[in-house]
């Protein structure tokens, strides 16, 4: 019904030919893979190529950006538009990751400026949420997360929503080798898809993928992926290792 997604968030690592070496290695250990979607979210610089070689290779791998700003062109120095990863066959674009929202000052008006714009290009926003560790000691986890839902997705019909992909990502658990338990991620992903359900209605609730992110690795993927509301992964560190990424896409083979 919802087909698994792994995700790879490059972040600022990698110049353009380390990309374009990473994703062959990548493409060569997870060619026979049908059942999951994979994502790399490269940096800008490594859109092109990367965008080339899942082309001329017909590889089974997704491009995905990892910001974009909501103007379509003008006067906007150092910013990249739209139309401009649309031209690239770029599928997904994140918006609203913790470290945007923390170093950048992207708030949930903002990210919702760039969800707009992604839906309104034909691409799929992968928006992230997600509370940080002093939210989470003063129970404010859900309140802070449906704020974050809310107010990302105002003025999404539920037409659109059915592009939009969902990353919970606590902030505690990032780059930090703190991982969320499987039961606390799982917990937050039902909130997310009830959120949602609220939102907008059961049926949209149902068919929403919600990614779980933060300090996944091949050691932890399986059991994240057993919970119900857990559709997959937007994987950090992890993913700029080609054989620890192919791992964490090949979750179904592990202990096999
Ligand atoms: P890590 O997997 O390095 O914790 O990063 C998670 C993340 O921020 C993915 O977007």
């Amino acid at each position: 019904m919802r087909k698994p997604m792994i995700a790879g968030n490059w972040k600022m690592h990698k110049t353009a030919g380390q990309a374009v070496f990473l994703v062959q290695d990548l493409a060569g250990l997870v060619e026979r893979v049908k059942d999951v979607e994979i994502v790399v979210c490269p940096p800008y610089i490594a859109l092109k190529s990367i965008s080339t070689i899942i082309e001329m290779d017909k590889l089974n791998i997704c491009l995905g950006a990892q910001n974009v700003y909501w103007e379509e062109k003008g006067a906007f120095t150092g910013e990249i538009s739209p139309v401009m990863l649309k031209d690239l066959r770029v599928d997904y674009v994140i918006v609203g990751h913790s470290e945007r929202r923390h170093i950048f000052g992207d708030t949930n008006e903002i990210v919702n400026k760039r969800l707009k714009a992604v839906l309104a290009h034909d691409m799929k926003p992968i928006l992230c949420v997600g509370e940080t560790q002093e939210e989470r000691e003063e129970e404010k986890t859900f309140d802070i997360i449906k704020e974050q839902i809310f107010e990302s997705l105002a003025d999404i019909s539920s037409e659109e929503m059915e592009n939009v992909v969902i990353a919970y990502e606590p902030v505690w658990a990032i780059g930090t080798g703190l991982t969320a338990t499987p039961e606390q991620a799982n917990d937050a992903t039902r909130n997310i898809r009830a959120l949602v359900g609220s939102l907008y209605n059961p049926e949209i609730a149902m068919i929403t993928r919600i990614l779980y992110g933060g300090s996944v690795k091949p050691d932890n993927i399986a059991e994240l992926m057993d919970e119900p509301d857990i559709d997959g992964a937007l994987v950090g560190g992890a993913s700029l290792d080609a054989q620890s990424f192919a791992k964490i896409i090949k979750y179904q083979e592990i202990g096999e």
